[in-house]
């Protein structure tokens, strides 16, 4: 639970993802996902963001936390 309570102390979520950035902000369309889905990033350590690269299961592992990516499913 480190990390949760470092989180709560400083109010920062983004450790890395586009720090240049005043706000992060993605837009992406439908038909640019590629496949049947779009896996997207919700724990921002993804070195892919904001897709998912599977970073949030170290991430849970080592502070205790249960994060996961948005699946977005085309019709
Ligand atoms: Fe962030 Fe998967 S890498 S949710």
């Amino acid at each position: 639970r480190r990390s949760v309570v470092s989180v709560q102390a400083t109010g920062v979520i983004n450790p890395s993802v586009k720090k240049d950035l005043d706000k992060v902000v993605d837009t992406i369309k439908a038909d640019e996902i590629e496949g049947k889905k779009g896996v997207f990033c919700r724990c921002w350590r993804s070195a892919k963001f904001p897709y998912c690269d599977g970073k949030h299961a170290a991430h849970n592992k080592e502070t205790g936390d249960n994060v996961g990516p948005l699946i977005i499913e085309k019709p």
